[in-house]
């Protein structure tokens, strides 16, 4: 398996475990740890054998932003011209499912990246902020937008604006995060949780994922309509097939991702 500078990355059976690993910088998010996740996501998206992908940080921080002494001499011209941050994007578009596991500190792009993952499991730990107004910026690695997609105005307003941290309990009733659980067996339980995503077939996850994420980018009647015709392309799998008899002839269903 690949090495990189700034993550560990290891196979738990058909689960990707990405361990981001900065410490010294609190997993600040510098243009190595973009491309280092970037390759890594690359090869699970490409590998047949690896289903689910978690993503985690440390016990104190998930990520605590954008590497901020990285940013701090740069001018418009170069951010601009560079499109800084639109790196990002790629690991968005990951095809396969990716849940983040966030321990600590998920602050600015430390959060942003945690948004961009398809859930968020919190450790009792966590706290999430987008404190860029404190630097005089604003997020830049989408968290305006998904952060008021998640929690809605009220909440990513006051969050954007002041800077305020919340902690797992107030992120998980904001719907923000999907589960609460105790730190020490955070990783434990997203690796648990990521195996039963990693035990479903292949099409119907990347599909699920499909569907659900276009609920951010249409309105409903076209989100309902992408849901249906890729529900319909499903029946052209051997896994639906597979599936529904399975069902019907009360065993577990053997899936071939075809
Ligand atoms: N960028 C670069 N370095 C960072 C960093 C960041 N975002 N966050 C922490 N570090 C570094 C610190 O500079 C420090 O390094 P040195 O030992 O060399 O001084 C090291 O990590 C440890 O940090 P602290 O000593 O500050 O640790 P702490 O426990 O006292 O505080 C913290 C923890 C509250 C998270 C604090 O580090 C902090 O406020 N970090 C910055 C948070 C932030 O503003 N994030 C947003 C960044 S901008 C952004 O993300 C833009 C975007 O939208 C993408």
């Amino acid at each position: 398996m690949a090495e990189y500078d700034t993550l560990i990355v290891e196979h738990r059976g058909a689960v990707t475990l990405v361990t981001l690993n900065r410490p010294q910088a609190l997993n600040a998010l510098n243009g190595q740890i973009l491309t280092d996740l970037l390759a890594a996501m690359a090869a699970y998206d490409a590998d047949p054998g690896q289903r689910c992908a978690v993503i985690t940080g440390s016990p104190k921080a998930f990520a605590a932003g954008a590497d901020i002494k990285e940013m701090q001499a740069q001018g418009f011209a170069a951010m601009y011209g560079h499109d800084f941050f639109a790196g990002w994007d790629r690991f968005a578009a990951t095809r396969k499912p990716v849940i983040a596991a966030v321990a600590g500190y998920a602050l600015g792009g430390g959060c942003e990246l945690a948004m961009m993952c398809d859930f968020i499991l919190a450790a009792d730990t966590a706290k999430f902020g987008q404190p860029e107004i404190k630097l005089g910026v604003t997020p830049g690695m989408g968290g305006s937008q998904r952060l008021t997609r998640a929690v809605g105005k009220a909440k990513a307003m006051e969050m954007c604006l002041t800077g305020r941290m919340i902690d797992a309990v107030e992120a998980e009733r904001a719907g923000l995060v999907a589960r609460i659980v105790p730190a020490d067996d955070l990783v434990e339980e997203a690796v648990k949780t990521a195996t039963v995503i990693a035990g479903m077939a292949p099409l119907a996850a990347i599909a699920n994922k499909e569907m659900v994420l276009a609920a951010f980018e249409t309105g409903l009647a076209a989100g309902v309509q992408f849901e249906r015709r890729l529900f319909h392309g499903l029946f052209g799998t051997a896994d639906q097939t597979e599936g529904m008899a399975a069902f019907v002839e009360k065993r577990p269903g053997v899936w071939t991702g075809s």
